[in-house]
């Protein structure tokens, strides 16, 4: 193994994936044993041909010259029986383990706080659950078999020639240590190329996916030059990488050659040393250059499975930094049943990032349960990040969010966001029917009656009757075969379908055009009633009627107040009401 360069990180990277073989251990078992048998033919042959030459045409026995045709049948038989099963169960163990380790990887992403997206471009994601961990397939198969079958077989060949003969045997001392030291070196080198390797699929995929989701953009802004560029950077960087693999992989062949050929010639010059050449017999040294030579397979299959190997650990090394990502936390342990609806924000505090600067400066107000607070303020002056740490998208970096007089993380994660309905800026949908999309998750309990009313109260059912499917009308990609009007609507069915304690529409319809925002207006209104509302709009005629309004500006609360007092104020509320009212006439 040492000659392998296994260090300790690595070793560490492969036990762990091993871990993951175990609950297959009874197939992997079988694997080895299919292996250890292939590995005893190996020297079996070669030891045959010393009674070959030296009984049968040394001494002409004829018994032996019977036998040893059946013998080498059998032993070819069993080989082929032996290296069967050994494949088809190492690679079952394979798979397995694969499916195993993207169901975790996949299991991740659905754990993952919100600040990992942020963070980490979606191609790379993509990139590690199908690429990298294919490559992880290669170092637990086919590795395993080489490292084990091949090991053993060397083991044997070379057990084999000491026993026939340790002064030929010596030429071991001198090739051995050569070898190793080579594949050491090689063994480095993969290693290193493989992870930037990995690294370069996932740029690859990143921008293969920029392309596939902007296409109207890249189209209407001439933006294909461009990007024709960027991929041609990262193909072409991919490229030059895999050819440096290349180099050492190609390179490496020629001189594990070099090497057992001068062993051999090493071999061939003892043997035939006059103090030496009477100790030999004829079968002796045949048997000892069949060793030889059925050592040279194995050899080049171990130094060959050093790419998948490094490969395979670089990647795992990849994986497992995924996995290792510290989950979204489950929040708190007390119980949260029949929420009132009380919502307080505590002398909040909250930076995206230290560099960044703080985004929500001391926000402190409290909204009582069934209120409607209508949070407006020019963009990018935190409305959105406000309302987002409700949900505990984020935490705040000081101060603290109450629901009913407790602190949010004091609750259950899961039984939190099961409080909130959001409606957010960008509706995302899945790529399945309008039905399912409304009755997404959770919400699948309900009944159709519900989920038809929900859809006309949104006004859904305005373009779904055109529709000749109907509510099963696939939406397509993340929703691309609708409008954005649409998309909206579908969003506001789903929150009114989840009638929940907690309201939160940021800049819910925003996508809608004046005729219909009047039509869900009503339907929203009547979902406000009962409920806690936090309605983050850009028209201001949806804010007037809220009960109170909170203007945002730059991260702090600066005016608050019912519609007709802060007007009267002339401040913040009525410059940004006057600037929308002109937009509004021009419009
Ligand atoms: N995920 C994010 N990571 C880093 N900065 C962000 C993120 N989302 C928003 N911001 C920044 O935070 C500020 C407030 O954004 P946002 O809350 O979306 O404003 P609003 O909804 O009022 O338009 C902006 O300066 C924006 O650039
Ligand atoms: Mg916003």
């Amino acid at each position: 193994m040492r000659f392998l360069r296994l260090d300790r990180g690595v070793l560490k990277v492969y036990r762990r994936l091993l871990g993951y073989a175990v609950p297959f251990w009874r197939v992997f078992a079988l694997a080895i044993f299919g292996m250890v048998i292939y590995a005893l033919t190996q020297p079996a042959f070669a030891a045959l041909v010393k009674p070959l030459l030296d009984k049968s045409f040394v001494q002409h026995n004829t018994h032996s010259i019977k036998l040893i045709p059946v013998l080498v049948v059998g032993l070819f038989v069993l080989r082929g029986v032996a290296g069967f099963f050994a494949t088809y169960f190492i690679s079952w163990v394979g798979r397995s383990v694969i499916k195993r380790l993207r169901g975790e990887a996949f299991g991740k992403l659905l754990h993952l706080p919100t600040r990992y997206y942020d963070a980490t471009s979606s191609g790379m994601l993509v990139s590690k659950i199908t690429y990298n961990i294919e490559q992880v397939a290669e170092a637990t198969t086919n590795a395993i078999t080489v490292l084990i079958r091949d090991g053993l077989t060397i083991l044997g060949l070379v057990g084999l020639m000491f026993y026939l003969s340790w002064v030929l045997s010596v030429f071991i001392l001198v090739v051995g240590p050569l070898i190793a030291l080579l594949v050491r070196f090689v063994s480095d080198r993969f290693r290193r190329y493989s992870g930037r390797i990995q690294d370069s699929m996932g740029d690859v995929t990143r921008v293969s996916e920029e392309v596939i989701a902007g296409h109207r953009v890249v189209k209407l802004y001439g933006g294909s030059e461009q990007e024709t560029a960027k991929f041609e950077r990262v193909n072409e960087h991919n490229r030059y990488l895999n050819m440096k693999l290349v180099l050492v992989n190609a390179g490496s062949s020629p001189i594990i050659q070099l090497i057992a050929g001068i062993g051999m010639a090493l071999v061939i010059y003892i043997a035939t040393l006059p103090s030496v050449l009477p100790m030999i017999s004829v079968g002796t040294f045949g048997s000892f250059l069949s060793a030889m030579l059925l050592l040279m397979a194995p050899l080049k299959h171990l130094t060959d499975i050093n790419a998948p190997l490094q490969k395979g650990i670089a990647a795992g090394q990849s994986i497992f930094e995924l996995l290792d990502e510290e989950s979204e936390t489950a929040g708190g342990s007390r119980a949260l049943t029949q929420v009132r609806g009380q919502l307080e924000f505590r002398a909040l505090r909250f930076a995206y990032s230290a560099a960044k600067g703080e985004v929500l400066k001391d926000i402190s107000f409290t909204v009582a349960a069934g209120e409607t607070v209508a949070l407006v303020g020019r963009s990018g002056s935190g409305k959105s990040t406000l309302v987002s740490l409700v949900a505990r998208f984020y935490d705040p970096g000081s101060g603290a969010i109450l629901l009913d007089g407790h602190d949010v993380r004091d609750y259950p994660l899961h039984d939190l966001r099961e409080q909130i309905a959001l409606v957010s800026q960008e509706v995302l949908l899945f790529n399945d029917s309008i039905r399912n999309n409304i009755a997404y998750g959770s919400l699948a309990r309900h009944t159709q009656a519900e989920v038809a009313a929900a859809a006309d109260a949104a006004h859904v059912m305005e373009f779904v009757c055109q529709l000749p499917q109907g509510l099963d009308t696939l939406v397509g990609d993340r929703g691309v075969l609708l409008s954005g009007g649409q998309r909206q609507r579908i969003a506001i069915a789903r929150a009114l379908l989840k009638n929940a304690p907690l309201l939160i529409l940021d800049e819910a319809t925003s996508s809608l055009d004046s005729e219909s925002e009047r039509h869900i207006q009503a339907a929203l209104e009547q979902l406000m009633h009962a409920r806690t509302t936090l309605v983050i709009a850009h028209r201001l005629s949806t804010v007037e009627r809220a009960d109170r309004i909170m203007v945002l500006d730059q991260g702090r609360v600066v005016e608050t107040g019912r519609h007709q007092d802060l007007l009267q104020r002339n401040g913040h509320y009525a410059r940004l009401y006057h600037l929308q009212f002109r937009d509004a006439a021009v419009a």
